[in-house]
């Protein structure tokens, strides 16, 4: 048997302008995980892909575009010269909320990608994974800009900027982010299309709005770079602030943003897609505790704290 996993995400900046080619910054959460696992199945059953979590049985060779982890498998069974197909099942299990903002498509696609390696005795480079797994994102979200699938095959913090590679990102001081669900699903390719027409209907409004984002970014990293991050909470508001105006929050995530700030966080901005999911909040250590208390009593579906560059 064979094991491979990989971390959630979330992005602390950048959202959707990130699509239009302005920076993002975004970080491994390793409290919530997806893992791959490969066993030997019977003799001339190919590759079958077992989701457990909701209930799929996916042959892999026969796979459609519909099912992206099935892709995954088949590209990566290609990319590793797995000809023919071995006779495999591959179980993907996954504590990561689906369609919330913390990469749970990509990090299964990561956990398959590693796994297949290593059953096929080899192991793949954090580029290669990332290339892999971004076949996937495209099919989960039409247009993805690439930040979720390199920030998890690296498994680092990450400053993207689409089409560049990846770029070191030194946090000098850990810092501790409350990670809020509102517990409704939103599809990233729902908000990210929407943003798209709306780019295309007001084009001068939206690129304002993606440099003001850019700006927001590149505070935050001067910010978390010289070690005093009390500035990355009015940053949080400000990048909230302008994601509002681009039509992807919703009153569910304004509220629990309110409510964090409320409880003592320095700030809060949602996080992804939008519309659903999830908001961040920056607390301080000793006040994390006492914003997840907040963002539960206030119907949060899930929240916990996270440390960022530990
Ligand atoms: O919803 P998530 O966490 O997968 O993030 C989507 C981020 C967007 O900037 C909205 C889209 C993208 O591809 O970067």
């Amino acid at each position: 048997m064979i094991q491979a996993s990989a971390p959630g995400k979330i992005i602390l900046f950048g959202e959707h302008a990130v699509v239009y080619g302005r920076p993002a910054i975004a970080a491994p959460v390793s409290t919530v995980q997806a893992t791959a696992t490969v066993t030997q199945a019977a003799l001339g059953g190919g590759l079958l892909l077992e989701l457990p979590d909701i209930g799929e049985r996916v042959p892999v060779s026969g796979a459609s575009t519909q099912t992206p982890l099935a892709m995954v498998a088949m590209l990566a069974l290609q990319a590793l010269g797995c000809e023919p197909t071995p006779d495999w099942t591959l179980t993907v299990r996954s504590t990561i909320p689906v369609a919330s903002g913390l990469g749970s498509g990509a990090a299964a696609a990561t956990a398959i990608v590693r796994a297949l390696a290593a059953a096929a005795g080899t192991t793949l480079s954090p580029a290669q994974v990332s290339a892999l797994v971004y076949e996937s994102e495209k099919l989960f979200h039409g247009t993805p800009s690439g930040v979720d699938n390199t920030v998890i095959a690296y498994g680092l913090p990450v400053w993207f900027v689409r089409g560049d590679p990846p770029q070191p990102f030194i946090i000098a001081q850990p810092f501790t982010v409350v990670i809020g669900d509102t517990g409704i699903p939103s599809p990233t390719s729902i908000t990210v299309g929407d943003v798209r027409r709306a780019w295309q209907a007001e084009s001068a409004r939206f690129e304002g709005l993606f440099d003001a984002v850019g700006e927001v970014v590149h505070a935050a990293r001067r910010s978390i770079e010289s070690g005093d991050v009390t500035p990355l909470g009015a940053l949080m508001d400000q990048n909230h602030s302008l994601l509002q105006e681009m039509g992807v929050s919703s009153p569910e995530l304004d509220r629990l943003c309110r409510v964090a700030r409320q409880a003592g966080a320095l700030g809060a901005k949602l996080s992804g897609g939008g519309r659903g999911g999830n908001m961040i909040a920056l607390a301080q250590p000793d006040a994390a505790e006492q914003v997840v208390a907040a963002l539960l009593r206030a119907g949060a579906a899930r929240a916990f704290s996270t440390l960022i560059g530990s």
